[in-house]
C-alpha cells in the first residue's frame, strides 16, 4: 500500500510535467494520481507532535519558525505543513507520506523542497537565487540549512565553513596555508565575502565587484588617493588571492617577481638621480647586483605605500 501511494505521487508529478505523454503510459488503476490534492491535517503542530515529539524533530520549537505569534512564521500559518506540505493523509495512515520530504531515500526533488522555503524567503538575500550557481546545480536550501536544530550551524561563524568545505575541498586546503584570512580562527567566514544564495557579481560575491567586496572591511584601501596605483583600483586579485597563500600577505607571488610582471627590469636605471642606491646594470631580474643591498628585502621596502598615497610627494609610493 505504502509503495503504491508513493508511485501515485510520482505519477502525479509525471502527469503534471509530461501531461501529454504520461496519459499514454499504461498505468495500473491503483497507482492513478488521486483525484483530489492531499488534504491538510488542520490540527496545528500539536497533531504532528503527538507522534513526533522527539529529539530529531522538536528542537525546532526553540527557533523563530515555531513562533505562533508571528503571522509570517510557519507556526503562525500551517504549522509543520507550511514546510512539509499537506500531511492529512499521513495523519490518517502512516502508509501515506507528507507531500514534501526533505531527506532520506524518498526525498522530494530540490525544486519542490525549495518552493516551500521560498514561499516565505524569496526576497532579501535570495533575490538572485534563481539562475545562481548553486541553484543551477540543483541544490536545495537544506543542502546547507538545518531547521530541526536550535541553531543552524551554517549561520554560526565558527561552523559555517565546515559546511561549505563538504563540497569545496580546494578552499579548505587554501585556508590552511601560511597566510590566510582568519577563517579557521572564526573571525571571518565565507558569507562575509560571498552570498551563497546568488549575486549579480562574479563568483557569488556579496558585492558587484571584487574590490567593493574587499572595501567592506579594508575601507582604507578604497581611496580616492592623490596618487593611485592603477592595478589596485582595477582588481585586488592582481596581487592577492582571497582564501590563502604560501606567500606572506596573501600575495599571489613574492615581490619582486610580483612587480616585475608589469615593471620592466630597467625602470630604475632610468632614474639615476634619485639619490638612492638603486640597481646598476644588472637590473631587477634574477642576477642581482650585490651592491644593491635593499634588493633582497623586496620592492615594498621602499615602495611601502603600494596601494597608493596621499602624500604630496607620494608619486613613487615611497611615502
Ligand atoms: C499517529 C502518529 C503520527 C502522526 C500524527 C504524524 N506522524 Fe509523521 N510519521 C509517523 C511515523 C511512525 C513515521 C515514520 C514512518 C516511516 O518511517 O515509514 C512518520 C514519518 C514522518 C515523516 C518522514 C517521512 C519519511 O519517509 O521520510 C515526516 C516528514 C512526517 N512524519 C511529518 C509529519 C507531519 C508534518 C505530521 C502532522 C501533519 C505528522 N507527521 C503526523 C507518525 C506520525
Ligand atoms: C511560513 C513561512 C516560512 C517558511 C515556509 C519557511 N520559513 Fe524560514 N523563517 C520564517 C520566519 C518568519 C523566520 C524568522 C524571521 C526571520 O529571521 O526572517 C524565518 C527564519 C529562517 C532562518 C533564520 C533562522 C535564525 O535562526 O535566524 C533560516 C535559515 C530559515 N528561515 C530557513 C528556512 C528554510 C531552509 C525553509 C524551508 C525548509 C524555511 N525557512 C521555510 C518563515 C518561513
Ligand atoms: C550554499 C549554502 C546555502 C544554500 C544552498 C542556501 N543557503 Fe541560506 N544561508 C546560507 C548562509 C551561509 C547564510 C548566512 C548568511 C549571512 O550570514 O550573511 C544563510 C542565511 C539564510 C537565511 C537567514 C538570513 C536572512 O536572509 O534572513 C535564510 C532565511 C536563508 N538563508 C534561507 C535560504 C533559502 C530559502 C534557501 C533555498 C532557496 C537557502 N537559504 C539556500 C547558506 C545557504
Ligand atoms: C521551516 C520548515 C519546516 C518546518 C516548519 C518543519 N519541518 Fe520538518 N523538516 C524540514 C527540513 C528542511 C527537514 C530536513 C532535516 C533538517 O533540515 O533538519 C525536516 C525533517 C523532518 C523530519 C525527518 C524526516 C524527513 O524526511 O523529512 C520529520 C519527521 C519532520 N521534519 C517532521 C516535522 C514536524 C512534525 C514538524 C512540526 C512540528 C516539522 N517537521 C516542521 C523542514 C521543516
Ligand atoms: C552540496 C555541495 C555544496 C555546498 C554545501 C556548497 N557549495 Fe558552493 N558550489 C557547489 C557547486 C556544485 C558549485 C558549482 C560548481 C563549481 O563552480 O565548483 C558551487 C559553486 C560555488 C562558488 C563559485 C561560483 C562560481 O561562479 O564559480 C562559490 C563562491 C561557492 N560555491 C561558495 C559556497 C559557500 C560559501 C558555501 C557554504 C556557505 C557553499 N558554496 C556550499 C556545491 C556546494
Ligand atoms: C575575503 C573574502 C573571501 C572569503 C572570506 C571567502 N572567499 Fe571565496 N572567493 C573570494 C573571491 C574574491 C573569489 C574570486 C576569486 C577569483 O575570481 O579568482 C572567491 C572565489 C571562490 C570560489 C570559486 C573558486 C574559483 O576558482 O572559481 C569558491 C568555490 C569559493 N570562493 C568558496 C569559498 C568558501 C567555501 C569560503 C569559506 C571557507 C570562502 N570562499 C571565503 C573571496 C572570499
Ligand atoms: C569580513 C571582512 C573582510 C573582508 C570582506 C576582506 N578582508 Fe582581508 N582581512 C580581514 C581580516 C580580519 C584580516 C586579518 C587582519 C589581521 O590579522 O590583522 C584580513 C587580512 C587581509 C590581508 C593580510 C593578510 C596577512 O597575511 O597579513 C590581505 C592581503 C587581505 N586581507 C586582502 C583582502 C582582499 C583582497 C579582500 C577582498 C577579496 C579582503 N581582504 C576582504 C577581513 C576582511
Ligand atoms: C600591485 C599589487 C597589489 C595590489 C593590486 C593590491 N595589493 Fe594589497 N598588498 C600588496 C603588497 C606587496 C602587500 C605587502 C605589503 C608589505 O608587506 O608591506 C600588500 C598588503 C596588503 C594588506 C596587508 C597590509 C596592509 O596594508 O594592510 C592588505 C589588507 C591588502 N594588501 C589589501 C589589499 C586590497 C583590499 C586591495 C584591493 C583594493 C589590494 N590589497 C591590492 C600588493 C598589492
Ligand atoms: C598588473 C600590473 C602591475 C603590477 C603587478 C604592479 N604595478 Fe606598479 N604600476 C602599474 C601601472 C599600470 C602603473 C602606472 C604607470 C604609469 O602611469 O606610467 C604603475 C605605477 C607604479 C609606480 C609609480 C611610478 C610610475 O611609473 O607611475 C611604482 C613606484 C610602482 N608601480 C611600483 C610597483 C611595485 C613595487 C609593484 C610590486 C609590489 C608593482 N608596482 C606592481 C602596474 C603594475
Ligand atoms: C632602495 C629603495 C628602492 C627599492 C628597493 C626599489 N625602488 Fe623603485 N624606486 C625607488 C625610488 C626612490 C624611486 C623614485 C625614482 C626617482 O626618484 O627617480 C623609484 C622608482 C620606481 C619606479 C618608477 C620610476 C621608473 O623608473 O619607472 C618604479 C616602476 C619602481 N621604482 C619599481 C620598483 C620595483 C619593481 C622594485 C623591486 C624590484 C623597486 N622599485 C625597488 C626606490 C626603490
Amino acid at each position: 500500500m505504502r509503495s503504491s501511494h508513493i508511485t501515485g505521487l510520482l505519477c502525479a508529478a509525471l502527469l503534471s510535467l509530461f501531461a501529454a505523454t504520461a496519459s499514454a503510459q499504461p498505468a495500473a488503476p491503483a497507482t492513478q494520481a488521486p483525484a483530489t490534492p492531499a488534504h491538510f491535517a488542520n490540527g496545528g503542530p500539536e497533531t504532528c507532535l503527538k507522534c513526533h515529539n522527539d529529539a530529531k524533530v522538536n528542537p525546532i520549537l526553540q527557533t523563530p519558525h515555531a513562533s505562533k505569534g508571528d503571522p509570517h512564521a510557519p507556526f503562525g500559518q500551517m504549522g509543520c505543513e507550511s514546510c512539509h506540505g499537506a500531511a492529512g493523509d499521513h495523519v490518517d495512515s502512516r502508509a501515506n507520506k507528507p507531500s514534501v520530504l526533505f531527506k532520506g531515500p524518498n526525498k522530494s526533488p530540490a525544486a519542490a523542497r525549495n518552493e516551500m522555503c521560498l514561499t516565505c524567503h524569496q526576497n532579501g538575500l535570495r533575490m538572485n537565487w534563481q539562475g545562481s550557481q548553486h541553484a543551477n546545480q540543483d541544490m536545495a536550501c537544506n543542502d546547507c540549512h538545518q531547521v530541526h536544530v536550535r541553531k543552524d550551524p551554517v549561520l554560526i561563524k565558527m561552523s559555517q565553513a565546515e559546511k561549505c568545505f563538504t563540497c569545496h575541498a580546494e578552499q579548505r586546503s587554501q585556508v590552511f596555508r601560511f597566510s590566510h584570512h582568519p577563517i579557521r580562527e572564526g573571525k571571518v567566514t565565507c558569507s562575509d565575502c560571498h552570498n551563497p544564495h546568488g549575486s549579480p557579481g562574479p563568483k557569488l560575491l556579496k558585492e558587484v565587484t571584487v574590490n567593493e567586496t574587499c572595501y567592506n572591511c579594508h575601507a582604507e584601501k578604497r581611496g580616492p588617493l592623490a596618487w593611485e596605483h592603477e592595478p589596485v583600483r582595477e582588481n585586488c586579485l592582481t596581487c592577492h588571492t582571497p582564501h590563502g597563500s604560501n606567500q606572506p600577505r596573501l600575495l599571489v607571488q613574492r615581490s619582486p617577481y610580483l612587480c616585475q610582471e608589469c615593471h620592466s627590469n630597467s625602470s630604475h636605471q632610468a632614474n639615476p638621480q634619485s639619490g638612492q642606491q638603486l640597481p646598476g646594470k644588472t637590473g631587477f631580474n634574477g642576477a642581482i647586483s650585490t651592491n644593491f643591498r635593499s634588493f633582497a628585502r623586496g620592492c615594498v621596502n621602499c615602495h611601502s605605500q603600494i596601494h597608493g598615497s596621499n602624500s604630496p610627494a607620494g608619486m613613487w609610493f615611497t611615502r
